[in-house]
């Protein structure tokens, strides 16, 4: 039984397996979907982490729930999965490979936590985890509006690039900076700390500006955004503050409520447009 236990502001949660959800919503309506899924034991002490026999359990798994998406994503929306580095890295590569048969391979994202994390000896300490974006089709043209997630020049970079004696109308030159340069595809948002604000107690809580770079780029005000693992509520929380509508799945209850919590007491946005910090 679907439990639809936060229904306002056209946000939709449901309590329940995305795989049996996901079958239930209808074709083609997302412009966007967010997938962070758990990663095949890296969180050892969690049981949602650890809910398959083998590797290949997980891989058929996958298969299954990226199949049931990608039949609601609209023909020129996007759909983003995230992939945790560590134990599951070799993992994660099978599961591009296969997601790339299934939907057009569109960009790999890196996301820079800023701070790595230190669990390896034999190589470098790891600091990134990838997003995988993926298209309908060859021939889809998904929406993207690099505009909306501009990062804003800070005032020393401004004043050199002032400076340069080739730019003859200094006010033109202004109003260029003052736009902002485009965000690359290597997200730069630090992970959230235990004694960060954001923190609500998920063990893999995605930081609140990362998604919005997402949401803000990839979708309008009003369009639909679709995430099968919740988790905390982050991108509902962000789809709220963007006036998204949102549909979003969870199997435990108990980060049902933890997201619904969020949707009551989340202070607004935290990615600032360089259109708006000019
Ligand atoms: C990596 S976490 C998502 C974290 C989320 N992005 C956040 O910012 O809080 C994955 C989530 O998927 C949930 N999950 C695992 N299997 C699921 C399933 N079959 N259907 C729905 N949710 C599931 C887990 O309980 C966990 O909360």
């Amino acid at each position: 039984m679907i439990n639809e236990h936060h229904k306002a502001n056209q946000i939709t949660i449901s309590n329940g397996d995305c795989q049996k959800v996901l079958e239930t919503l209808s074709t083609e309506d997302f412009q966007m979907i967010i997938a962070d899924p758990p990663y095949f034991q890296v969180l050892l002490e969690e049981n949602w982490d650890n809910q398959w026999k083998s590797e290949e359990d997980y891989l058929v798994w996958t298969e299954d729930w990226i199949r049931k998406s990608s039949r609601l994503l609209k023909d020129d929306g996007l759909f983003f999965i995230f992939g945790q580095l560590g134990k599951r890295e070799h993992l994660w590569l099978h599961v591009c490979s296969m997601a790339t048969r299934i939907l057009q391979f569109h960009d790999m994202l890196i996301w820079d936590r800023i701070v790595g994390y230190n669990e390896r000896y034999d190589s470098f300490t790891p600091c990134y985890e990838m997003i995988l974006v993926l298209r309908k089709s060859k021939e889809a043209r998904p929406y993207f509006d690099k505009d909306a997630v501009r990062i804003s020049y800070d005032d020393e970079t401004k004043r050199q690039y002032l400076k340069d004696k080739r730019y003859k109308n200094l006010d033109a030159r202004r109003t260029h900076l003052e736009k902002g340069k485009y965000a690359t595809n290597i997200l730069r948002v630090p992970s959230l700390k235990g004694s960060s604000k954001e923190k609500v107690g998920h063990p893999s809580q995605k930081p609140i500006k990362l998604i919005e770079m997402l949401v803000l780029s990839a979708s309008r005000e009003g369009d639909k955004v679709l995430d099968p693992f919740l988790g905390s509520g982050t991108t509902a929380v962000v789809c709220q503050n963007l006036n998204r509508q949102f549909v979003g799945i969870e199997i435990e209850k108990g980060y049902v409520e933890m997201a619904e919590n969020r949707l009551k007491n989340e202070p607004l946005s935290l990615f600032t447009p360089a259109s708006i910090s000019a």
